[in-house]
């Protein structure tokens, strides 16, 4: 495998539209079929007096994001003086609306049901740290979170380098969802009560399907086989300052290996609303088993 059998570039070069219909289609394309979408040419811009907020020790000591709900306005994980918290904020915002603007005219099928999630910034280094297993996402993964069950929705995640170092940001994509859910699919099912009881103890937001069920086990699976990660298909990418990049996560197998200073939205996107709803981990894992699971 190499970069270009999993990356589709396109010439997007500002966070509105109007955008041609033929690329608005091979965007929507490539990302259905489980491609990165990479926008070479989109640098979010930081202005000159928030420069400083770019280091690391912007983020609590609990986690190594700093997450922002553009709901509530709210900054998560901070260590920061208020005047600076407040200058993190409006960029935050301003990217979540930028963002949040890109994909509504360059994915407009998505725009009557897309659901904006959690923005965060990320500006600790990955390489060099220790993480256990399960929390090492620079092994390959898919996305999926134990506290919130999506119960078949989809992951969308924009991502934009900010590093003012000129740090590329390097990933590593793996085979296609399919071959990789064949391999790892979980044998043992929900105990029968659990989805209720994680609900009832606040430990789920939401009830867990089996679909979520499924979907947990393919993360942790993957990531614990030491001789899949050291022998799995990949292709190694990396992403320059000033580009945007974005995948379905929960669908494209994917592991963060270096880099500092990144932005990031996520998005769900029910599944009625893809072009083709047979792409979806949803539909592929129910083909595989032979079961409704959510
Ligand atoms: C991930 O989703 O595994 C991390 C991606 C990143 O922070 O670059
Ligand atoms: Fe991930």
């Amino acid at each position: 495998m190499d970069a270009a059998d999993v990356l589709v570039s396109l010439p997007v070069t500002a966070w509105h539209g109007p955008f041609d219909p033929a690329l608005r289609q091979r965007a929507l394309t490539a990302l259905e079929h489980g491609k990165v979408l990479v926008l070479p040419d989109l640098p979010f811009l930081i202005a000159a007096d928030e420069g400083d907020l770019l280091r690391p020790d912007v983020s609590g000591a609990e986690r190594k994001n700093v997450s922002f709900d553009p709901g509530t306005g709210r900054l998560g994980n901070i260590a920061l003086a208020p005047g600076e918290a407040g200058r993190l904020t409006a960029l935050l915002r301003r990217f979540a609306a930028d963002s949040a603007h890109l994909l509504a005219d360059l994915l407009p099928d998505y725009a009557a049901t897309l659901e904006q999630a959690r923005t965060s910034f990320r500006p600790n280094e990955i390489a060099g740290r220790s993480y256990s297993p399960r929390h090492d996402d620079r092994r390959l993964h898919i996305d999926a979170f134990p506290s919130r069950p999506l119960r078949g929705k989809r992951i969308l995640r924009l991502f934009n380098n900010v590093a003012p170092d000129g740090a590329v940001r390097a990933w590593r994509v793996g085979e296609p969802f399919e071959p990789y859910a064949q391999r790892f699919l979980p044998h043992r099912r929900p105990l029968p009560g659990s989805a209720w009881l994680l609900e009832r103890l606040g430990i789920t937001k939401g009830r867990r399907s089996v679909y979520d069920h499924i979907m947990l086990g393919l993360h942790d699976r993957g990531k614990l086989d030491a001789a899949y990660q050291a022998t799995a298909p990949r292709a190694n990418v990396s992403f320059t300052p000033g580009t945007t990049w974005l995948c379905f996560t929960d669908q494209v197998l994917h592991a963060a290996l270096a880099g500092h200073c990144a932005l990031e939205q996520t998005f769900h996107v029910p599944i009625s609303t893809m072009a083709d709803s047979a792409l979806a981990p949803l539909r592929v894992l129910e083909r595989l088993t032979a079961r409704h699971l959510a």
